[in-house]
């Protein structure tokens, strides 16, 4: 069971049995709470009045202003059935009638003229530095020709540049260790360390459409791996930072790799953001001390630090601190805070240098939705994906400027950062995490604006953000710029005894069991829920907003009544992926582990599935191999082909690799690089294409 300590997303809701059943019975009243204020926005924002309007125009608004629009050309695929495993031809992925899924690129596949990968040995940091890395997560296509160029004219929906995510390894796979748990007591080396730390990261990938196949293009002088070793910059305000200094690195500017890359955004200027969850993980502090701390006072701050952001002793199990003293956090105390933050990336220059925009905070961060205003304001919004945590969002201090690429290239190195307060009305504010205001000040652990970033968390816990059930992906509709949020379980909510984050920053991460909220409003909330808002009059940099509950997932067979959730279609929990595709489309990409068992023994495994934001009819698109997770997806501009992200097949494996899943190398989605011998399952993206040329989805 070695790999799902790594995969801090399982959704097994170990101690549940500790939920409080009692607070059920507030929960339509906090419904009704919700509408009434939404009715009083209105009021508020159109200057109307119930008395001049009356009652049922008023209604007639409330709908008005709070529904996207139906998606252009509707939701046309017959749902595919729940996938149950009952053959083994079910560990595969399935999709509608009248469409195709092929794999397209798989862990180990080569991006140059150097052989694949032979998933039957040990990976090596020399292979993997060429081929495509581990467990794919957020994905973006950057279609030809790029933004500002003269490129050749037409390829634009059959040629680009898929960049993905690498989160993180499944260490005896990696290392051909069996069985699973006998990583544990392995001797360890660096050599095998680096093959790991080489499988996390980036992948830029071109691929084209040839012959009518989608297929990756090699070699190509855009191809590349980016690393958790490959060389990052830090900038914004937290860079040279004395807090992000270390012995390598005195001038707290450069930072090696880029770790535990969740999910993703991609801005207007072309460039692509990928985000480190859960990086604390990789790091251990052994002995509970602090190198180089003489002041007391330093020294609980550092820890408490760590133990907000979830570093203690051990790790998540990797062991790379036993070999690479750079993630002892006891002897490197700095290095940690260098690790949690979004970093930008230009596909189209391979020899340029990823850069941590520490301006956008530092904590687990899931994705980055970045949403650019008429008036060319752009804000990023972003989700801490733990327990309790946050909803975030960065307002750019300059515009974007739409005629010159280069002048956006330092767009997210000034701005401020918020934090949500979601409040019981129905309206909610986005509070400054701004120096020295509210408290973010030296005598409260706040020295300047740089350690607001870097404790993020701590300052957002000052200043009485709302305690969400795992902020995962945001999306924002194309056209209403409505906001959605998957928030995919908590299992501490509503558990007793209740408890909130410190005010101070002392609550160890993930460990407060808040009472049920209007926003969180079901205890022990194992299937999850997706909450949308819109900014106050459509602006994206507003400063309060009204939002709604778009959806409570779950099971509607499920014996207890807050569990069955209000899906208006096919059953699914666990929201993970979200994003809106250029016709207003919302797909949903599940992350449960459960895979037709227990509380998922009528839903089956996990899924993609595309609602209709207007009416919010939600329908099963694709089903996916045993016991992993769908995410990560992109599309061409035209809609014609969809790639999507099947993220370690066959997980929790414990005798022998296949144990779990033999997928893609079964060839249940098209040929592989290694197909008709499955040593291993890997993670791998598939296209899927529709029979007849048209648009996915319709
Ligand atoms: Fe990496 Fe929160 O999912
Ligand atoms: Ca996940
Ligand atoms: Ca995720």
């Amino acid at each position: 069971m070695m790999s799902s300590a790594l995969h801090p997303d399982r959704k097994n809701n170990p101690d549940r049995a500790s939920s409080n059943k009692s607070g059920n019975a507030s929960l339509h009243d906090l419904i009704e709470a919700g509408r009434l204020s939404r009715r009083a926005f209105l009021q508020r924002s159109l200057g109307l009045t119930a008395v001049a309007f009356g009652g049922s125009l008023l209604d007639g608004l409330v709908q008005f202003a709070y529904a996207a629009p139906a998606p252009v050309n509707g939701i046309g695929f017959d749902s595919v059935p729940a996938n149950l495993y009952l053959s083994p031809r079910d560990d595969a992925v399935t999709v509608p009638a009248g469409y195709t899924a092929r794999v397209l690129v798989a862990w180990g596949d080569s991006l140059t003229q150097a052989p694949h990968w032979n998933p039957g040995s040990a990976m090596t940091e020399t292979i993997q530095l060429h081929t495509f890395g581990a467990h794919i997560d957020g994905m973006h296509l950057f279609p030809f020709p790029p933004r500002g160029s003269s490129g050749s004219p037409g390829a634009v929906n059959i040629r680009g540049l898929l960049v993905t995510n690498h989160e993180y390894v499944d260490p005896p796979l990696v290392n051909n260790i069996t069985p699973a748990s006998s990583y544990t007591t392995t001797s360890i080396t660096l050599e095998m360390v680096r093959a790991q730390q080489a499988a996390h990261g980036i992948s830029v990938v071109e691929v084209w459409k040839k012959n009518g196949m989608w297929e990756v293009k090699r070699p190509s002088a855009f191809n590349r791996r980016i690393t958790g070793n490959s060389p990052c910059k830090l900038s914004g305000p937290a860079a040279a930072h004395d807090l992000m200094k270390t012995a390598a690195d005195p001038s707290g500017m450069n930072v090696l790799g880029t770790l535990n890359n969740c999910a993703n955004g991609h801005t207007p200027w072309g460039t692509y953001l990928t985000c480190e969850e859960n990086w604390n993980g990789y790091f251990s502090n052994e002995t509970g001390e602090v190198a180089g701390a003489n002041d007391p006072e330093q020294k609980r701050q550092i820890l408490t630090g760590q133990a907000r952001y979830g570093i203690g002793k051990g790790g998540s199990g990797y062991r790379w601190h036993e070999v690479d003293a750079r993630f002892r956090a006891d002897l490197n105390p700095n290095e940690p805070h260098r690790f949690g933050w979004v970093v930008e990336i230009d596909p189209w220059d391979s020899r340029s240098t990823p850069t941590k925009r520490t301006a956008l905070g530092r904590f687990k961060h899931e994705n980055a939705s970045c949403v650019v205003d008429p008036d060319n304001t752009v804000v990023i919004y972003m989700g801490d994906d733990e327990r309790n945590e946050y909803l975030y969002k960065f307002v750019c201090a300059n515009k974007y400027n739409p005629r010159n690429r280069g002048a956006n290239r330092d767009l997210l190195d000034s701005g401020t950062l918020f934090v949500a307060r979601f409040n019981a009305d129905g309206g909610g504010e986005w509070l400054p995490l701004i120096w020295n205001q509210n408290g973010l000040t030296p005598e409260n652990g706040f020295a300047d604006q740089a350690e607001v970033l870097i404790k993020a968390r701590q300052a957002a816990d000052r200043l009485g953000a709302t305690m969400m059930d795992r902020p995962e992906w945001i999306a924002t509709h194309p056209a209403s710029r409505e906001v959605y949020m998957t928030l995919t379980n908590n299992n501490r909510r509503g558990s007793n005894p209740p408890s909130g984050n410190s005010i101070d920053g002392s609550r160890p991460a993930g460990s407060a069991r808040p009472p049920i909220d209007a926003a969180n409003p079901r205890p022990d909330n194992r299937y999850g829920h997706i909450i949308r808002w819109r900014e106050n009059m459509g602006k994206v940099d507003a400063i309060d907003f009204e939002w709604d509950i778009f959806v409570e997932c779950g099971d509607k067979l499920d014996p207890q009544p807050h569990h069955r959730g209000n899906i208006n279609g096919d059953d699914y929990g666990a929201p993970d992926g979200l994003w809106f595709d250029q016709d207003g489309r919302l797909w949903i990409q599940t992350d449960q582990a459960g895979d037709a068992t227990g509380d998922w023994a009528n839903i089956g495994g996990n899924v993609m599935l595309c609602a209709n934001p207007s009416t919010g009819e939600t329908r099963r698109f694709l089903t996916a191999p045993k016991y992993c997770e769908v995410t990560g997806v992109t599309s061409s501009p035209d809609g014609k082909a969809l790639f999507v992200g099947i993220q370690h097949p066959g997980e929790d494996w414990e005798t022998h690799f296949t144990q779990n899943s033999t997928w893609p190398d079964s060839g249940q989605n098209g040929p592989t690089t290694a197909s008709g011998s499955p040593s291993k399952p890997r993670s791998a993206v598939v296209v899927i294409t529709k029979d007849d040329g048209g648009v996915i989805g319709t």
